[in-house]
């Protein structure tokens, strides 16, 4: 039964292409991700009182790692010099580097209650999005530890020489702030390298979390260093040093594209940002598709590079009463919260909203109305907490239809067919994720044919891409430097060097 229904699934669901369209299919079941003997961490079972306890508990009492501040470029320059000395010393073999990291995915697995606690408490992130974070953290460590080094051990068999390429410095964002470092330090350490790793200032103590958990299980201190660090000069000089080889960054576009600025001849790999959208025909599965489409927009309150932003509704779909009302009510059953309410479906947003996003919540453009109008919850106290909003009627070309806003807004347009709904879709300067919910095989096609995406999802929500399944990357500016997908089988050897053999990779 298993076997048919996996025949049945693989035959289409999502697509995960490479940067260059060549073939790169990955499979996704919808809402059953874990059932069918794929290789990934299965998220927790919040119906279950038992961990409902155990996250109410962690959430009162979550873990505090500590750390300390770098002040001065000096001490960069002493971190870089001592990563440099543990990456000549070489003394971690292939085998040991990969017990190291299933040892940590043994760590996060036993410690993941508290993470969820500290990840409530640094980033507002609830327990329903925090969890399948830790997930992914898993499934990158086992992934990058295993199958995901697969070329680097078979180019070994065949007698090549494989080895790091020296000091890999890996710079996380805030709202993926533990699963998405952890991928790039477990990356950068299965092929053989030292990392430095310097969290975003928002979520310092995830990043030292982190740290501590690949520091017990056995990564040597010098292996992986922790910074936390102002973005001033101290952090530019972790960038720019000399002697680190290549810079992972995830964060905005503008950010990767300054450090290109300071130093044009760097090895970089950024993901960067999106402005993703959900493309609805009237063949579509409408209880499915709305599901979806709300899980896409309002997750993590929008702070996601995947989230979608737009929803793109074909034709009469768009106006068919039953269709806002239905888009309506799923919005206004999430449950908005704090944070450390495990019940909490939308948390805080993890600061006040900048100007783009404030601008987001509270003005309209022409044409546009609010078809569930957001509102500041705790106005009087630090402005964090907002209700989801959808616009109306965002026309093309708009302030709205561009920019990318971060934030619990979703804003829906009208195409008047689906070439129409392409056209709106490729119009922005991102291509990270995006959707499209439809029956039709034909409008499937059509669209997968022309969608300029990194990650393209069939009838299925456009975040939380699952690691090896679906490698997650984007197009256009959604990425800075190249490089491969993460999660995918190029990652981990693009942080190799391999020479010698009998013949040439
Ligand atoms: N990998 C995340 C997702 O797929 C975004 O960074 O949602």
């Amino acid at each position: 039964e298993v076997a048919r229904f996996r025949a049945a699934v693989e035959a289409r669901h999502t697509v995960s292409r490479s940067r260059r369209r060549s073939p790169n299919l990955v499979i996704s079941i919808r809402d059953g991700n874990n059932q069918v003997g794929f290789a990934n961490e299965a998220e927790s079972d919040f119906t279950d009182g038992a961990t409902r306890a155990a996250v109410a508990a962690a959430v009162a009492a979550p873990p505090t790692p500590t750390f300390d501040r770098i002040e001065s470029e000096q001490q960069i320059d002493e971190i870089v010099s001592a990563a440099v000395a543990a990456f000549e010393r070489g003394d971690a073999d292939p085998d040991t580097r990969r017990s190291w990291l299933l040892g940590v995915t043994d760590l996060m697995a036993t410690e993941r209650f508290q993470t969820v606690g500290l990840l409530a408490h640094a980033v507002s992130k609830t327990a329903h999005e925090a969890d399948p974070e830790i997930a992914e953290a898993i499934d990158f460590c086992r992934y990058y530890a295993t199958d995901g080094r697969a070329a680097l051990d078979a180019a070994r068999t065949d007698g090549f020489d494989v080895s790091g390429r020296g000091v890999i410095t890996v710079i996380g964002p805030w709202n993926f702030p533990y699963a998405i470092p952890t991928g790039g330090v477990a990356a950068a350490i299965a092929a053989g390298n030292s990392v430095i790793l310097k969290p975003a200032p928002e979520a310092v103590e995830v990043g030292a979390w982190i740290a501590e958990q690949f520091w017990r299980a056995g990564v040597p201190r010098d292996v992986l260093q922790l910074v936390v660090c102002d973005d001033g000069p101290v952090g530019t000089r972790l960038v720019t040093h000399d002697d680190v080889d290549t810079v992972v960054l995830t964060g905005a576009y503008d950010t990767a594209a300054m450090f290109l600025g300071w130093k044009p001849s760097m090895r970089l790999f950024a993901e960067t940002s999106g402005k993703d959208a959900l493309v609805i025909t009237p063949s579509a599965d409408l209880d499915q598709a709305i599901a979806d489409l709300v899980r896409s927009a309002f997750g993590h309150a929008g702070q996601k590079c995947s989230a979608a932003s737009l929803g793109i509704v074909v034709g009469e779909l768009y106006d068919d009463p039953s269709f806002r009302q239905r888009l309506r009510d799923a919005v206004a059953s999430l449950r908005v919260g704090p944070a450390t309410d495990p019940a909490s479906m939308m948390g805080p947003l993890v600061q006040r909203p900048n100007e783009p996003l404030e601008r987001a919540l509270t003005r309209l453009d022409r044409g546009e109305s609010w078809l569930v109008e957001p509102t500041c919850l705790d106005p009087d106290e630090d402005g964090r907490l907002w209700t989801p909003g959808v616009r109306l009627g965002v026309t093309e070309g708009s302030w709205f239809h561009r920019t990318e806003c971060f934030g619990p807004v979703l804003g829906i347009m009208r195409a008047d067919d689906l070439d129409h709904a392409l056209r709106l879709q490729n119009a922005t300067a991102f291509g990270l994720t995006g959707g499209i919910h439809s029956l039709d095989d034909a409008e499937i096609d059509h669209w997968l044919e022309h969608v300029e995406i990194g990650n393209a999802y069939i009838n299925r929500h456009i975040t939380g891409a699952i690691v090896q399944r679906q490698p997650f990357g984007g197009w256009k500016r959604s990425v800075v430097g190249g490089g491969a997908k993460a999660g995918g089988p190029g990652y981990v050897a693009q942080f190799a060097r391999v020479s010698g053999g009998d013949s040439t990779l």
